[in-house]
């Protein structure tokens, strides 16, 4: 499967792009970053980092630095660290950027890998948005999102109602989702319940001490905020798209439109509707979350 992961790293997004990595049926062919838990340019930073640390070349393209309609976002470094990377100092990458712009480099894999590519956004929709409104073949050349994001049938992270992904761009929301694309959407129903403790994470580290001890460490941060918060251990997000492509069968899927709200205190709501035609999106609203949680530690446990 070829694969591009949108990101904006971030704990979660650094967990999923390992786990990606680990996985021998994914190709990896890029990362795009978006605004999001950290500016743009943090993310872009974080992810040439992320990258190095596979051994592997992956272009990173850097992409949208606002939303479609900016409410004034704001990045949440409380949650992800000053350098969104945990407790982690500013790391300082050898490679540059890809020369292309994001939305643009997303047009380019989409139509080099007709039917074939899988992207994985994993941070606000920002670019994918961008890359249905200005090339009309885009969505018909990606073969499916994986998208993490939004709240079905639970509460919000970011306000009472919505999930912070979509929160920070219900307009680009909204146009993918209604794009037509054949997507997941992988929300807070089933990843508030994929928590890894600070002890699970050390036993990871114990079996992959670079992948997985760098992991626990930047974890570390993350989990904090879970605990003042009255959580034990923190969600993986980010890495349960990438467990519901590996391993559809630990997700209940329900098939539904779904209505982004992009008004009031309910704005980055995800309201699942069932009008008549072809459904392109099915919600996870429920999963095996300790079958979940156990294939992300043995995809991570296979890096050194
Ligand atoms: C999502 O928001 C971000 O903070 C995380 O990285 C994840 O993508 C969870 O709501
Ligand atoms: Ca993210």
């Amino acid at each position: 499967m070829k694969a591009i992961i949108d990101t904006d790293p971030g704990v979660d997004d650094a967990m999923a792009i390992f786990y990606a990595a680990s996985c021998p049926e994914i190709d990896l062919i890029g990362l795009t970053t978006v605004f999001g838990n950290v500016p743009v340019e943090m993310a872009t930073r974080n992810a040439l980092h992320l990258a190095e640390m596979l051994g592997r070349p992956v272009p990173v393209a850097q992409g949208c630095a606002r939303p479609l309609n900016d409410r004034g976002w704001k990045p949440v470094f409380w949650i992800h660290g000053e350098e969104g990377l945990g407790a982690l100092e500013a790391p300082s990458p050898q490679a540059a950027p890809h020369p292309r712009h994001a939305v643009d480099f997303l047009i380019e894999q989409a139509e080099r890998h007709k039917g074939e590519l899988v992207l994985f956004p994993v941070g606000p929709l920002t670019n994918i948005a961008e890359a249905i409104r200005r090339a009309p073949a885009f969505a018909r050349n990606v073969s499916r999102l994986y998208v993490m994001g939004g709240a079905v049938h639970v509460p919000g992270n970011a306000t009472p109602f919505a999930e912070a992904n979509i929160h920070n761009d219900p307009e680009a929301a909204r146009i993918v989702l209604d794009s037509g694309i054949d997507t997941v959407l992988v929300g807070l129903d089933v990843t508030n319940r994929t928590n890894l403790s600070r002890e699970e994470f050390a036993a990871l580290a114990k079996r992959s001490p670079v992948h997985g001890g760098f992991l626990a460490d930047i974890a570390d941060f993350y989990i904090k905020l879970y605990e003042s918060r009255g959580q034990q251990g923190c969600s993986l997000h980010d890495p349960a798209t990438i467990v519901a492509a590996m391993h559809p069968e630990l997700f209940d899927l329900e098939d539904g439109d779904i209505a982004v709200s992009l008004e009031g205190e309910t704005v980055g709501q995800t309201v699942i509707g069932r009008k008549a035609g072809r459904q392109s999106v099915r919600a996870a609203v429920d999963g095996r979350t300790d079958a979940i949680i156990a294939a992300f530690i043995e995809g991570i446990a296979r890096l050194p």
